[in-house]
This record gives C-alpha cells, sequence and structure tokens, in this order.
C-alpha cells in the first residue's frame, strides 16, 4: 500500500460548451482530488482551491514537494491529506481512490498529474521504454482513474472532473509522439466519457494547455503562446467552473489546432518536420 500520511492539523475561448448539468458549484465542493499536486500546476491549483471548509487529497509522488504544498494549503485554511503513489501502478491507484472515495465521497477532482518528454537529440525515434511510460501516466493512469471516479459520482448524482491535456495533442509532433498520442488519447477519451456520464449529474473537462510559464524560469516561444502560472490556474478553475467540455488555453492554440485541420497534408507535414522543441 502506499504511504498515506494524515493531516496534521486540521479570457481564454470556449471550444465546446456542455449543456448546464446539476453538478455541484466549485462554492460547495467540499472533498477534493488532486494529482500532481507535487508539481507546479496541481501545486497551484491545490492553493487555489484551499479554504476553510475544503478538504483536500493531494496525490504526487514526491513527498518533500507533497509537504509543502501542503503546509501552504493548511495555511489558508483547509484540512489536507496527501498521499504518495505513482499513476504507473494502476491497480494501486484504484485501491487508493476507491478506498478515499468510499470514506469521504470526492465532490471535485483535478487531475493534473503527467509527464513531458521528447525523444533524444541524435535519436530518431523516442526510446521504446519512454513511450510505454509516457501512454501509462498521461493516458492510462488519468482515464481509470477519472472512469472509477465517474462511475461512483454518477451513483451519487453529482461530482466534477478535471483533467489536464495538452494543446501538443491536436499536433502530429515528430519529436515527441507519445506525448502528443498520449494526450491525444486522453483528449478523445475524456470527451466519450462527458458523453457517458451526462445527464448522471457529472461534469467533465478537459483543459488542454499550450506552453505555461515556470516561475523563474523563461521559455524561448512567442509571449504569445506563454502563460504564466497563475494565469494558468485562473482559467482551468474558470472553465471547470463554468462547466466547459474542453478549454485550449492560451487562445492562440485553438488556432493552431484549426489550423493543422485545414492545412492540406503536406504543408501540414513539412511546418511539423520545421518545428523544433523549445
Ligand atoms: N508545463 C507546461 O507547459 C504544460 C503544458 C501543457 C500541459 N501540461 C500538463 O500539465 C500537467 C502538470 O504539469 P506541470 O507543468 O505542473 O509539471 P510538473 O511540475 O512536472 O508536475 C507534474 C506532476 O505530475 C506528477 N507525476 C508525474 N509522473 C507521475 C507518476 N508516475 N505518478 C504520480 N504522479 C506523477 C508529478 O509528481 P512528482 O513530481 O511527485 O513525481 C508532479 O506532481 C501535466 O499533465 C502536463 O502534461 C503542462
Amino acid at each position: 500500500m502506499s504511504p498515506t500520511l494524515p493531516a496534521s492539523t486540521p479570457p481564454d475561448r470556449p471550444i465546446l460548451r456542455d449543456a448546464p448539468t446539476p453538478a455541484r458549484s466549485a462554492a460547495s465542493a467540499r472533498h477534493i482530488l488532486i494529482t500532481g499536486a507535487s508539481g507546479a500546476l496541481g501545486g497551484a491549483l491545490a492553493r487555489a482551491r484551499a479554504k476553510p471548509c475544503v478538504a483536500l487529497q493531494l496525490w504526487g509522488r514526491d513527498l518533500g514537494r507533497l509537504a509543502a504544498t501542503a503546509d501552504a494549503c493548511r495555511a489558508a485554511g483547509a484540512d489536507v491529506t496527501v498521499r504518495s503513489l505513482d499513476l504507473a501502478d494502476i491497480g494501486a491507484m484504484l485501491a487508493a481512490i476507491a478506498e478515499a472515495d468510499a470514506a469521504t465521497p470526492f465532490d471535485e477532482a483535478l487531475l493534473v498529474a503527467g509527464q513531458g518528454d521528447t525523444a533524444a537529440a541524435d535519436a530518431r525515434v523516442e526510446d521504446a521504454a519512454q513511450v510505454a511510460r509516457l501512454v501509462q501516466v498521461n493516458f492510462a493512469g488519468p482515464a481509470a482513474l477519472a472512469a472509477a471516479l465517474a462511475d461512483r459520482m454518477a451513483a451519487r448524482g453529482h461530482g466534477r472532473i478535471v483533467l489536464i491535456g495538452s494543446a501538443a495533442a491536436f499536433h502530429a509532433l515528430p519529436f515527441a509522439p507519445a506525448y502528443a498520442g498520449s494526450k491525444a488519447g486522453l483528449a478523445r477519451f475524456v470527451d466519450a466519457l462527458r458523453l457517458a456520464v451526462r445527464g448522471s449529474g457529472v461534469q467533465v473537462t478537459l483543459v488542454s494547455p499550450g506552453f505555461i510559464d515556470w516561475p523563474g524560469g523563461g521559455r524561448p516561444v512567442p509571449r504569445a503562446l506563454l502563460m504564466s502560472l497563475p494565469t494558468a490556474v485562473r482559467r482551468v478553475l474558470a472553465a471547470a467552473d463554468r462547466g466547459q467540455s474542453h478549454a485550449i488555453i492560451p487562445w492562440p492554440f485553438a488556432a493552431l489546432r484549426l489550423i493543422d485541420r485545414l492545412l492540406p497534408a503536406p504543408w501540414r507535414d513539412r511546418l511539423l518536420l520545421a518545428f523544433k522543441p523549445p
């Protein structure tokens, strides 16, 4: 069993919008699961959701960074539990979600955990082990977790699940087939899951970010393609609170998706082959 640490103390452009569901509003969400809470986006989302009368269950692998997020959330008044587990261990993860949700049902789940990787500079094709790992962590793990949660939430008649994909899902990136493919699989899964639970009171939202700027970091991409971490948090939560089915953020990535779809294939291929990872 994975180690569990008890709490010490108490304008992006919508692409699709779902019909309103009877899901509870975020303001009334009481028990919230956040995966990837040891990371940049998951940690910032946890801090944004932390307030009195909210219980957060924070998942990740790195207990040191999870503890730092947990401390900040407790300082904001939230009740916090952290759990270290590997999303690639799907059996352990499903057992953990069944146990946690049976103890205190989740109202909202922000499934943020994921890994980015590209082929080595001197490699024509990505390493096979890397392909398997990314598919497991970016697709199989979050999809299985979302399915388990959706089923339990639908039985109760309410709940909200937000999954973080990537704008890379909409482009055949030759230097990152596993990342693009795993996020593309997740995007299709989330869209289908959303339809599967329609009318059950469960809201399913996919947010597909482009580039998120790291605190103190900086990436060699045009500013229009870059989003600060606070902006990313605001837009993820706005998409969730509005009940959007899908948000691509920032908006230029929605335009790039359209261009990818509309360009004749040989032009599109040439563009993708010319693009170098930032
Ligand atoms: N940053 C960007 O520009 C960007 C752009 C588009 C999409 N995204 C997506 O946004 C999400 C968050 O990314 P981020 O920028 O916050 O990256 P990050 O700081 O590296 O955080 C990634 C999180 O995922 C967790 N994680 C990774 N592998 C895991 C595994 N096998 N089992 C359990 N947890 C695992 C990490 O946990 P540990 O650190 O504890 O291992 C960490 O909490 C990811 O899904 C990413 O694909 C990011």
